[in-house]
């Protein structure tokens, strides 16, 4: 049994792991914070949680976090988030943390896309926790840079087919349409009920700070710089990610869609959450919604020799913050799976 901090717990990604913890058997929640609700109890402010926690909301305090717990998971915005873990991280803890700060080996990157990073010595100790293709090294790792909610799907999708040379590098395009509920909980005019509802629009074209996350694993996948075309769009729901991908096929690569689910098939055989569609289905936002799963369909169009993918996850679960738990589970030598089996809730 660990002891589990949730740093940030009264945010839409903090409350998933508040549910998914509750229920984990080999966790003990025992901090949970937030500033607004500091000294109320969990379920006065979210009854969702009735009868499940007596667990007091406290304000973020270092000292309180790394003397009641062995294990943090920080939900806090970038840049905060970088100033604290790296306190708990010097005192011995392990930390996940779900903001972009521990997603980048390079502070110059990080600089050009978000701001200068205060704590750039910890950058070659974090692991990017995307479990499918960095197993090994998170089993191991003290410090997690959870993937970014768009990037886990484009990422997953994209990686075996440059892998196996299937697509041509330089022609990617990605365009993902996410549900609300990515931009967190705090208000902001952009996720009013009236403005979102019934409409559907792209935002951050060309320039979304997931751009470097995405690119910085498709060129390792590629073993030469890729480039990419990142268009995202909000979609009214509360939640999920549904990501469509064009890439050219190589000259020598598939010219049938069985060829490139074989290769998408051949890469996730063994892997408990993700799952390539057969021939024909293709993935929906609402076959994930509640799960850690990623679903991953595909097409080959012969008319324009475009391999078209689509993948589709829930970003609060897979896209956060059960992806977060899969770390955890991986660090602590538990079953990787515990905790994390629910099914879609459909419909
Ligand atoms: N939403 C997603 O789909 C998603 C997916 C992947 C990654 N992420 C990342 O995960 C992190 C959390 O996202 P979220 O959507 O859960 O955000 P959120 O709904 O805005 O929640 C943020 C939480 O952090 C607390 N907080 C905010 N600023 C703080 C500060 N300066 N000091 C202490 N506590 C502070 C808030 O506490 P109060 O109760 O005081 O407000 C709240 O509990 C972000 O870095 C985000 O980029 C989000």
């Amino acid at each position: 049994m660990i002891k589990v901090g949730i740093i940030g717990a009264t945010g839409y990604t903090g409350i998933e792991l508040l549910r998914l913890l509750l229920r984990h058997p080999q966790v003990q929640i025992t901090l949970a914070t937030s500033e607004k609700h500091a000294g109320k109890r969990i379920d006065n402010i979210l009854p969702s949680f009735s009868g499940a926690t007596d667990l007091v909301l406290e304000e973020l305090n270092d000292d309180a976090i790394t003397s009641k717990c062995d294990f943090a998971f920080s939900c806090l915005p970038h840049q905060s988030a970088m100033k604290h873990v790296a306190h708990w991280y010097a005192k011995g803890l392990k930390v996940v943390d779900l903001s972009a700060d521990f997603r980048f080996a390079s502070a110059e990157t990080y600089a050009q896309w978000y701001e200068p990073h205060s704590k750039p010595e910890l950058l070659s100790k974090a692991v990017y926790g995307l479990p499918e293709l960095y197993r090994d090294q998170i089993k191991s790792a003290q410090l997690i840079g959870n993937p970014g909610c768009y990037p886990t799907g484009a990422i997953l999708s994209l990686v075996p087919l440059l892998k196996a040379e299937a697509i041509i590098a330089e022609s990617i395009i990605i365009d993902s349409k996410s549900g609300v509920s990515g931009a967190g909980r705090s208000a902001s005019v952009d996720s009013l009920f009236s403005e979102v509802n019934d409409s559907f629009h792209a935002y951050k074209v060309g320039k979304h700070r997931h751009t470097p996350e995405i690119e910085k694993e498709l060129t390792k996948a590629a073993g030469q710089s890729v480039v990419i075309s990142f268009t995202p769009h909000l979609v009214p729901m509360d939640r999920g990610i549904l990501t469509t991908m064009y890439a050219q096929s190589q000259p020598n690569g598939p010219k049938d869609t069985a060829s490139v689910l074989k290769i998408l098939h051949d890469a996730y055989k063994n892997e408990p959450f993700v799952k390539i569609m057969p021939e024909g289905i293709l993935p929906k936002t609402k076959e994930v919604r509640g799960s850690n799963r990623c679903h991953i369909g595909a097409v080959y169009d012969p008319r324009t020799n475009r391999i078209v993918i689509i993948a589709a996850i829930d970003n609060l679960l897979k896209g956060a913050s059960s992806q977060a738990v899969q770390n955890m589970n991986l660090m602590c030598g538990f079953e990787e799976t515990m905790g994390l089996q629910a099914l879609a809730l459909l419909p």
